[in-house]
This record gives structure tokens, C-alpha cells and sequence, in this order.
């Protein structure tokens, strides 16, 4: 696959799963926007891409703030010229229970996980339709936008919508050959939110491992390139194979 020419935006590309679709898309050739709220985490993963020849800056923004999302896309767009690909990874999980969540918890949870994808979707959209670049949208969900959860209430709702947030915008954008996707991770790397891998952290789901940032960046590569010209609208699983599994069991 190759994306060389092409400009990607990656949200939340400090670290982890951001951060490995910021490597892989520059290693098939795009110049790199890093947007993410750490400047530090930024400008490390900047570094690192300029180290491999890479076109890459880093653009800090609180996607919890539409102004700044306007201001950053805009930025992005007289720095490189053009936008082809929005990879809009970011979100932050409540880790409640309706029981103790706050409603300031819940909005702030719907703000990052649901309202930023949607807005940063938008802002870059308008570019990509006045330039009449064919470009590509992919949301970065969850297997929690499809199954409810004991330790996340507003995260559940906030993915259920990027899901069918993915698929309205497939059908809006789709006359302005704009394709857009989503994939729909489980258990990768550490969990959202932390820094840190938990080796104990229970896995179930049939490859028997840990899914790692890479597996997430190998999916956004494909759907972001002309060898899924024909596919629009889906969610990508890249969780192992646990959503199939019926509870007791596989056997
Ligand atoms: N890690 C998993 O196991 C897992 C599972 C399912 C889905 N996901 C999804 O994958 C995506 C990435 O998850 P991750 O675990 O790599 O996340 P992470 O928490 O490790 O990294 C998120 C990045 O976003 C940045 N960020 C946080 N708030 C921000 C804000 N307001 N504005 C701009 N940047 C901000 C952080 O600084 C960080 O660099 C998320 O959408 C998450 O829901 C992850």
C-alpha cells in the first residue's frame, strides 16, 4: 500500500494506538499531522517520524474544544496544502457506573469520545470537498459501542454513536468521494487512558493474545488505501475474534 503525496491526520497520535497509525501511514509514504492535547507526546512522536525522512508536525489541541479544533484543522491545512486522510483515534473512558457518573463526567466523556470525531470529521470534510480531494475517514471505535459494560457507561454510549456516526457520514460524504469507516478495537496495548501494559489483564477472544497497537495500524492502512476503494461504511473488527465468542464459550 502506499500513500505517498498524501497528508494524514492522526488524533490522538502521542502514544499507543495513535501512534503506531501516525508510523505505519508514514511508512507507506504520508506526511504526518500528529494532533494531541500533549505537547510533550507530540513532539516526541514528531521527532521520531523526522528521524525516518518523514514530513510530520505536531499540532496540540483539546479536541474537547471546537474552537481549537477549527483552528488546528486550519493550521494543518497551510502547513501541508492539502488533507487526504482523517484518522480520528482519540477518546477517554468515564470508568463508571450510572450509579456514581456525574453528568460533568458523562458530557465531558461525550465531548472527546463523540462530538470531536464528529466536528474534526467536519472541519476536515469542508477542506477535502473545496479541494475536491477524494479522502478518507476513519473513526476509531470500540467493541464498547456494541455491548454494554460493567466499568463504562458514558464510553458505551459515546462508541455506540461513533458507530452510526460512521455510517451517516458514509452516506453524506459518499457523493464527494469521501469514503469513511470505522474500526473497532478490543484489548489493545494498555488500556485507554494509560500508559501502561498490564500483562494480567484477562484475555479472551481466539488468536489468545494481546491485540498491539500495530494490528490497529494494519487495519487503518487498508482502509485508508485504494485496496478498499469498495468498501464503505463498515465497522473493522480487529478484536481478536471476542465479539463472536457466545458467553460460556467458544466450544
Ligand atoms: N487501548 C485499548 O485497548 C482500546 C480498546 C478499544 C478501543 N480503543 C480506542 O482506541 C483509541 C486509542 O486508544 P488508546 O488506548 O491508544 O488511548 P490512549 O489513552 O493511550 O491515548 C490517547 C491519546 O489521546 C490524547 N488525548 C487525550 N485527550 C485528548 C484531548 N482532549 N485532545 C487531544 N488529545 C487528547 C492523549 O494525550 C493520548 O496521547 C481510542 O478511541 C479508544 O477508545 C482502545
Amino acid at each position: 500500500m502506499s500513500h505517498a503525496g498524501k497528508v494524514a491526520v492522526v488524533t490522538g497520535a502521542g502514544r499507543n494506538i495513535g501512534e503506531a497509525i501516525a508510523h505505519r501511514l508514514a511508512d507507506e509514504g504520508a506526511a504526518i499531522a500528529v494532533v494531541d492535547l500533549d505537547q510533550g507526546r507530540a513532539d516526541k512522536v514528531v521527532a521520531d517520524l523526522s528521524g525516518k525522512g518523514v514530513s510530520a508536525a505536531a499540532f496540540v489541541c483539546d479536541v474537547s474544544k471546537p474552537e481549537q479544533i477549527e483552528t488546528t484543522v486550519g493550521a494543518i491545512h497551510a502547513y501541508f496544502g492539502r488533507i487526504d486522510i482523517l484518522v480520528n483515534n482519540v477518546a477517554i473512558s468515564d470508568n463508571k457506573n450510572i450509579l456514581d457518573i456525574d453528568l460533568a463526567t458523562w458530557q465531558r466523556t461525550l465531548d472527546i469520545t463523540l462530538t470531536a470525531p464528529f466536528y474534526f470529521a467536519k472541519c476536515v470534510a469542508h477542506r477535502m470537498v473545496e479541494d475536491q480531494t477524494s479522502g478518507n475517514i476513519v473513526n476509531v471505535s470500540s467493541t464498547t459501542g456494541y455491548f454494554g459494560r460493567g466499568r463504562a457507561i458514558a464510553y458505551a454510549a459515546a462508541k455506540g454513536g461513533v458507530v452510526n456516526l460512521t455510517r451517516a457520514m458514509a452516506i453524506q460524504l459518499a457523493d464527494y468521494n469521501i469514503r469513511v469507516n470505522s474500526v473497532v478495537p478490543n484489548k489493545i496495548g494498555s488500556p485507554v487512558g494509560k500508559d501502561d501494559f498490564d500483562p494480567s489483564r484477562p484475555i479472551v477472544n481466539l488468536r489468545n493474545r494481546a491485540g498491539v497497537p500495530d494490528d490497529l495500524a494494519n487495519a487503518v492502512a487498508f482502509l485508508v488505501s485504494d485496496q478498499s476503494d469498495f468498501i464503505v461504511g463498515t465497522d473493522l473488527f480487529v478484536d481478536g475474534g471476542c465479539s463472536v465468542i457466545m458467553p460460556g464459550g467458544s466450544g
